[in-house]
């Protein structure tokens, strides 16, 4: 039988998610909290919540905290999602084709990097001299080793433009028939790395654009606003920086000018 999770235990699994990500969990959360970690009890053998939450607190499982982390985030994603801020780093790109310096794009949550090679596909399309970089992040570990593989199931891919598919994914086929892997050159083109966006960054340098899709809408208000200033610390002026189709910096930020819906330009 399911364990459930007390009204008790639902609040300190509240709190031990807005510690560790500045991630805020609604009421209505408490069934996909109970669903997702369900399978940490039975790997513990624990036998209720409680005693899960007993054994993240004394930290003497290595890796626990960072496994109910990647468990409690979720990870939605695919290639070319929102295809109108690929139109404008195409734009982009074209016209810093023929500069020296490199062009650099951040995927500030990137999940399983179906956004990162996204970006790099058209990069690599625009911008024959490749002076160009992607770096990509998530605060979790599970979806950033799967990034790194660049290896995804066929039905994850159909947004992919079709000479995109030809010039930079290999199909599989054999015991890898209904997967796609990103071609190897594409892969070594982008770095991830692992970055709490909830903390202060890691030395990253500075982006031309950087992408924050769909990861504000877990963080509260206060939250927003401290990361969002960290975020754009590193867009250089004149850069770009993108949000989801579903959010807002309404309230949350004034130093970068609205260019249209979901996208900015810092002075
Ligand atoms: C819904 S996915 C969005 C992926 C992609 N940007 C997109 O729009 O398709 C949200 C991602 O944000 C990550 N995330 C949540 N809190 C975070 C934090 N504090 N720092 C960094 N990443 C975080 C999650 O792990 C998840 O992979």
């Amino acid at each position: 039988m399911m364990n459930t999770i007390t009204d008790k235990e639902f609040t300190r699994f509240q709190r031990f998610i807005y510690d560790a990500a500045g991630i805020t969990l609604s009421p209505a959360k408490k069934a996909l909290v109970c669903g997702r970690l369900s399978k940490r009890l039975q790997a513990h053998q624990l036998k209720s919540y409680g005693e899960y939450l007993e054994l993240l607190d004394s930290g003497h499982v290595a890796d626990e905290v960072q496994t109910a982390v990647d468990l409690l985030t979720t990870n939605e994603t695919y290639f070319f999602r929102e295809p109108k801020h690929f139109d404008l780093l195409r734009m982009l790109a074209r016209a810093a084709a023929p500069r020296a310096q490199p062009f650099r794009v951040w995927s500030a949550a990137s999940s399983s990097g179906e956004e990162c090679y996204s970006i790099a596909m058209v990069l690599a399309d625009c911008m024959p001299t490749g002076h160009w970089e992607v770096v990509g992040s998530d605060i979790s570990k599970r979806v950033l080793q799967r990034a790194r593989r660049g290896h995804y199931p066929i039905e994850r891919t159909r947004h992919i433009p079709a000479d995109y598919l030809k010039r930079f994914c290999l199909r599989g086929t054999g015991e890898q028939e209904g997967t796609l892997l990103v071609d190897r050159t594409l892969r070594n083109r982008v770095t991830f790395a692992q970055v709490n966006l909830n903390e202060e960054l890691p030395g990253l340098g500075q982006f031309d654009v950087v992408f924050l899709r769909n990861v504000m809408i877990y963080f509260n208000g206060d939250t927003k606003r401290q990361v969002v200033a960290r975020v754009l610390s590193t867009v250089k002026p004149g850069g770009h920086f993108c949000i989801g189709h579903s959010e807002s910096l309404n309230d949350i930020s004034t130093a970068v000018q609205q260019l249209a819906p979901s996208i900015y330009r810092k002075p």
